[in-house]
């Protein structure tokens, strides 16, 4: 068992910048923690890697966030989850973890039998933890599941509007929205950023689901079982590691953590 004090940070980890989007709910949910938010930009996208690949670097960077002092860790990418967190909980069994998954079943649930898109990395489609939760859920819903090489680049790039980016998402959505789709699933935390174009081009009848605000609540519920809160009434810090280690890579995870979702 570790010895880990309350005002610990909690390291949260992803490919990329595309994570901050679930650090925005941590920071909502659980304002007086302390957060290391570690972006693995230099590697990038993984979502086109090799399982061994995103499995190592996923394991690599736990480690490093762990002994920096993270009391707890949230694997704040889809594809970084469905490839290592399993063997994970195994490497760790105490320690308060999260991952996140396409939140298919508010989706699917949503309504009698919805037509539902989910756009998520080639690997997070291919890999046996979404093809499972697919199978749950295919009497219930008709499900489209798209991956979406490309995508998560644009958000590295910093290119969350524009016209490239609109022309780049309707080519990839207009086959599905031709069908009459009731709701896209954003199966990758870079695509939230991106939540604006998507929502404009489906229009006003598809909902958008994302897996962000659970993820935020599983993880203070696991601080709280494992009397892990942090008691400070005052607002936490904010941490952040990349592995490009660039300025400009630190000046836009700042400017995301502020960018309106
Ligand atoms: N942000 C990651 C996810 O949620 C993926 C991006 C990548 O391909 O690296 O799946």
């Amino acid at each position: 068992m570790r010895n880990i004090s309350k005002d610990a940070p909690i390291g949260v980890f992803d490919s990329g910048v595309g994570g901050i989007s679930i650090l925005k709910e941590l920071i909502r949910i659980l304002p007086n923690e302390n957060y290391i938010y570690r972006g693995d930009s230099a590697n990038a996208p993984y979502g086109l890697k090799s399982l061994e690949q995103v499995r190592e670097l996923t394991f690599q960077h736990t480690k490093e966030l762990l002994e920096e002092g993270a009391k707890a860790i949230v694997v704040a990418c889809n594809t970084a989850t469905s490839a290592a967190v399993r063997s994970m909980r195994g490497m760790y069994p105490d320690l308060p973890l999260v991952g996140i998954e396409p939140a298919l079943k508010p989706a699917a649930l949503q309504k009698e039998h919805p037509k539902v898109v989910v756009m998520a990395t080639p690997m997070t489609i291919r890999e046996e933890k979404f093809q499972s939760l697919m199978k749950r859920f295919e009497d219930q819903a008709q499900i489209f599941p798209l991956p979406c090489p490309g995508l998560m680049e644009f958000v590295e790039a910093g290119e969350l509007e524009g016209e490239r980016l609109e022309r780049f998402l309707e080519e990839l959505l207009s086959p599905y929205l031709e069908k009459n789709i009731d709701s896209i699933v954003l199966g990758c935390t870079h695509y939230p950023f991106v939540k604006k174009t998507i929502q404009r081009l489906a229009g006003d009848r598809v909902t958008i689901f994302d897996g962000g605000a659970g993820t935020a609540r599983r993880m203070k519920s696991l601080l709280e079982q494992a009397n892990l809160l942090n008691p400070s009434d005052e607002e936490g810090f904010v941490q952040f590691e990349n592995s490009l280690g660039t300025e400009e890579k630190f000046v836009q995870c700042e400017t995301l953590l502020q960018w309106e979702i």
